[in-house]
């Protein structure tokens, strides 16, 4: 394949995001077949199955964009020891209507930061608990729980040196669980 485009699906609305800022120093550190896309999920509808069989402009829009991609990537907060409500609902919205999932096979890596110590675990273990019924492949390993602190970005949005080597690890991993599983 010439091209991997990945969509990535940041679990944050929030302006100043460091979920967002962490998915763009991300897509920095891959190579240049790689293009990540961040895909819009705030105008999405809440989730109504009485909706399947109309769904949305924004819904088939974020169906389109998974389906065109040969990856996906979740940066997500823990909110509440669990994904934010926003990931939920997009994933939701793209999984239906039933046998119809933008999902199925799109491998995936999952990653967050937070403020609490745990780096949004849990968040992940919930996470990967909702990709493996939607069967899609997702690195295991390297886990990564990041605790936001300083230097964690630089100015210019790029990772501080202090977690660099660390996420490059990381990104190589991916590439390659993306390689070996894109369809
Ligand atoms: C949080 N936060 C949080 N942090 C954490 O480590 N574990 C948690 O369970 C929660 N729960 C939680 C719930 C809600 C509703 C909010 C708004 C926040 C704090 C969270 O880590 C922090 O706000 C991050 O900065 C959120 O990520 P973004 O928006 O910066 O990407």
């Amino acid at each position: 394949m010439s091209e991997y485009k990945i969509a990535v699906l940041v679990g944050s609305l929030r302006h100043d995001s460091l979920n967002r800022k962490l998915a763009s120093a991300l897509a920095k550190l891959a190579p240049q077949d790689f293009k990540f896309h961040q895909v819009e999920i705030g105008d999405l509808p809440l989730y109504n199955q009485d909706e399947d069989a109309n769904q949305a402009a924004p819904v088939k829009r974020l169906k389109a964009e998974i389906a065109g991609s040969q990856g996906l990537l979740f940066v997500t907060p823990e909110y509440n020891r669990s994904i934010p409500g926003v990931l939920k609902n997009a994933i939701d919205n793209a999984s239906r209507p039933y046998g119809q999932s933008a999902f199925a096979g799109k491998p995936a890596g999952v990653l967050g930061v937070s403020v609490g110590a745990i780096g949004t675990a849990l968040a992940q273990q919930h996470l990967r608990n909702v990709l493996a019924y939607l069967d899609v492949p997702t690195l295991g390993q390297p886990e990564i729980f990041i605790q936001a602190k300083d230097g964690l970005f630089t100015d210019s949005g790029e990772i501080g040196e202090s977690s660099k080597a660390f996420l490059q690890k990381w990104m190589d991993a991916y590439v390659a669980w993306i390689k070996r599983h894109a369809v």
